[in-house]
């Protein structure tokens, strides 16, 4: 399905132990809090023109229901489902009914860790992936979003003007 970005809004999801970041494991993890990590996406996307909302929850089914929300109106969804990125099929079947991009974001390279973090279902639904450049990771997912609004707009009013110019040639 091709992915519509609209809107200025881009979401952000965050899973479980999520909220625990600047004290749980900050050797993985790194030391920046998760409202510190909020601040720097919000600000970053500010200078690039977009809006966030910045949510967490520890629940799949308020992650679930959070994406059924966002399924059209958003410019794009940045998701790091914390340890249902390896388990949720639900997650992956909700992101799969989102009509906007998914960028899939984990602080640290899943690849390098433990062979479970390996796989994520989350993957089958992303657009894109960053995983293991820590909070900055957000930044570039709004960067990445940011850039396929552009194009989208690009697109837009490439089709735009192509169909004024074939009325124009049929008059
Ligand atoms: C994580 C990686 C997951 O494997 C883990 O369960 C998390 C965080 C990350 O951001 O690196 O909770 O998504």
């Amino acid at each position: 399905m091709t992915k519509k970005t609209t809107g200025r809004t881009i979401l952000v999801l965050n899973g479980p132990n999520l909220n625990l970041l600047g004290t749980r494991e900050p050797a993985i993890y790194g030391r920046a809090t998760l409202t510190d990590i909020a601040t720097a996406t919000k600000s970053r996307a500010g200078e690039l023109g977009f809006q966030v909302e910045f949510r967490q929850s520890n629940s799949e089914s308020e992650l679930v229901s959070s994406i059924q929300g966002a399924r059209t109106g958003f410019a794009g969804l940045i998701v790091n489902a914390g340890a249902y990125t390896h388990t949720s099929i639900a997650i992956l079947d909700a992101l799969s009914a989102v009509d906007v991009p998914v960028i899939e974001v984990h602080l640290s390279n899943i690849y390098r860790r433990e062979s479970f973090r390996h796989h994520s279902f989350v993957s089958r639904a992303a657009t894109g992936v960053i995983a293991g450049l820590g909070a900055k990771g957000y930044e570039l997912a709004v960067e990445a979003i940011a850039n396929l609004a552009l194009a989208a707009g690009g697109r837009r009013r490439n089709t735009a003007a192509a169909k004024t110019a074939r009325s124009k040639t049929a008059r």
